[in-house]
């Protein structure tokens, strides 16, 4: 067994920054590290930070004020923080936090264990030598810069070791775009992860058959802005001829016709190649969708092709245009509701999803009300539900005064929250009696739940849901309810992403052989809903 120094590592925000920690953890432990689940013994400790929203941040700097208590005590520990929050604050983060060794930005990943030697061979290493950022580099403007791009490697580098840690693993993210070239006002994306890069499709589908000879069942493919995947053969490849990852175009290429001559794949051409070129996947997921420019030949792609999930995370953010212009969004709330039209006509039983922020600056009341409008106007699944806060380095925080109250944000998103909950009910509601396909990530003995619970009364059940914007959003059942379940139940995910309770028989395995259903998906139908959550039994 390898005796290298141990590693903790959390990760804060997106799915982009759990694949990143996917991957920096399979490069660390190639080079002998070890991983630790305990922070107050590790000895190095990592977090990748998101700043999209205040709150995540707020969580990893209290985290940095953790481990610089262990460092007080004199132990020798290093702390890292990766991400977002790295490449924003740069080396203002090192002034502000002595504690803090080194820092190491999304796109720079690959850097990380050179930043980690540096440390370790020279305490009080050069801060050049403790920083990998791309700083002014992140707005890369040329072809051939990004064919310099290591971070691929690191893509490419991607562990496949069937009898590694990550073997029981059935679903995984592959990343299929970096970066965002939007600028919607409220967003640190564009600054932090650069522009956008696309991956070759080769490499693309050369990573999801290797996943799924290693077992995975379910691949969600990720970008900021998924179906502005385009990759235009034939102008970035290597010495070798190999295609490199290639900065994508700008919004006009998407409204025009493919010039003559020119070999493009675009995200409608990708979905169908994976779907024809690894047959054996069971699922394929991608998110984040932009709702401009998700053409109807991605529409006739899902319809045709049976294992891509009918799941659309389509962001509307806000159902008035003013606000939608002065978030520069580039589509109208006209727009998004033509988009959701052709949606549900083409993919009746399409399940959609999104997200709305609220109290934007100079938002009123009767621009909120568009909001609600749109809200009941779509049927949403769900909707994320943000107060807006104003993210350094933004173009929102240099041209508007965050002008709305905390109070008046905080009644917006809770009527907001109030609205999606009678439209989630609805949507569920309609899924009753229909039979579907399971995916089961995780079986819940509720027996054992309360006897935990009644030694630790303060404890609630949660039953995990992942969600492109929010790592984890827990669904928490109440004590009362919770007593009030007995047995063995099976939690799993439609293709549409509704979340399903299946109640295993009393003659049901134990626990322990109900584990053998994770990872695998089984038939259900589903008898009853709730706004979010379905019940259902094994058919
Ligand atoms: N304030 C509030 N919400 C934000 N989001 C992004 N930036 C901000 C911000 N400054 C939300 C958007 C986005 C999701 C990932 O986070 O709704 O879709
Ligand atoms: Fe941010 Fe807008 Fe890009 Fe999404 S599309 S990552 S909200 S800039």
């Amino acid at each position: 067994m390898s005796t290298g120094p141990t590693v903790y590592l959390e990760t804060f925000g997106c799915q982009m920054n759990e694949l990143d920690s996917e991957l920096v953890r399979g490069h660390l432990r190639s080079l002998g590290y070890r991983f630790v689940e305990d922070f107050t013994t590790a000895d190095i400790v990592l977090y990748n930070t998101c700043s999209v929203r205040e709150q995540a941040e707020n969580k990893a700097y209290s985290r940095l004020g953790l481990v610089g208590m262990r460092k007080k005590a004199g132990e020798q520990v290093i702390l890292g923080v990766l991400g977002c929050m790295a490449e924003r604050d740069g080396a203002d983060m090192l002034r502000r936090f002595p504690q803090v060794d080194l820092l190491c930005g999304p796109g720079e990943l690959d850097r990380l264990p050179a930043l980690i030697d540096n440390v370790r061979r020279a305490e009080g290493a050069a801060r050049e030598e403790r920083m990998a950022l791309a700083g002014s580099k992140s707005r890369r403007s040329t072809t051939l810069a990004a064919a310099e791009d290591h971070l691929e490697l690191l893509d490419l580098s991607r562990a496949f070791d069937p009898s590694g840690p990550d073997a029981q693993r059935r679903s995984a993210y592959v990343r299929i775009t970096r970066g965002c070239n939007k600028f919607c006002t409220y967003c640190v994306v564009p600054n932090t992860r650069g522009a956008e890069v696309h991956r070759p499709p080769d490499s693309i589908i050369d990573e999801c058959k290797r996943l799924v000879d290693a077992g995975v069942v379910e691949i969600t493919l990720l970008g900021q802005t998924v179906n502005h995947y385009r990759y235009s053969h034939g102008l970035a490849v290597d010495a070798d001829g190999r295609e490199q990852p290639q900065v994508g175009p700008g919004l006009a290429a998407f409204r025009a016709p493919i010039p003559v001559g020119q070999k493009v794949t675009t995200f409608a051409h990708l979905l169908a190649r994976i779907h024809e070129e690894v047959p054996a996947l069971q699922r394929l997921r991608f998110v984040t969708s932009y709702p401009r420019d998700f053409g109807d030949d991605i529409l006739d792609v899902m319809a045709a092709c049976p294992r891509i999930c009918r799941y659309i995370h389509a962001p509307a953010q806000s159902g008035s245009n003013r606000i939608l212009k002065a978030m520069n969004r580039g589509y109208t709330r006209e727009e998004y509701l033509e988009f959701i039209d052709r949606v549900v006509a083409k993919l009746p039983d399409c399940t959609i999803a999104g997200d709305i922020i609220v109290g934007f600056p100079t938002e009123t009341d009767a621009e909120f009300e568009e909001t609600v409008s749109l809200l009941r106007a779509v049927p949403f699944k769900n909707n994320f539900i943000f107060k807006y806060s104003p993210r350094p380095g933004t173009v929102a925080i240099d041209r508007f005064e965050d002008d709305i109250p905390d109070e008046v944000k905080r009644l917006r998103n809770n009527l907001l929250l109030d609205i999606q909950t009678e439209v989630s009910r609805t949507v569920h509601a309609s899924w009753v009696g229909r039979t579907v396909p399971v995916l089961v990530e995780e079986i819940r003995d509720h027996d054992a739940a309360r006897a935990r619970d009644d030694a630790s009364p303060d404890s609630a059940l949660s039953l995990v849901s992942a969600h492109p914007s929010s790592k984890n959003v827990e669904i928490r059942w109440n004590r009362r309810q919770a007593t009030s379940r007995h047995g063995l139940q099976a939690i799993g995910r439609t293709p549409g992403d509704l979340i399903v309770a299946i109640n295993l028989p009393p003659d049901a395995p134990s626990s322990q052989n109900a584990q053998a259903l994770v990872g695998t998906v089984v038939g259900v139908e589903l008898t009853a809903a709730a706004p979010l959550l379905m019940q259902g039994k094994m058919v």
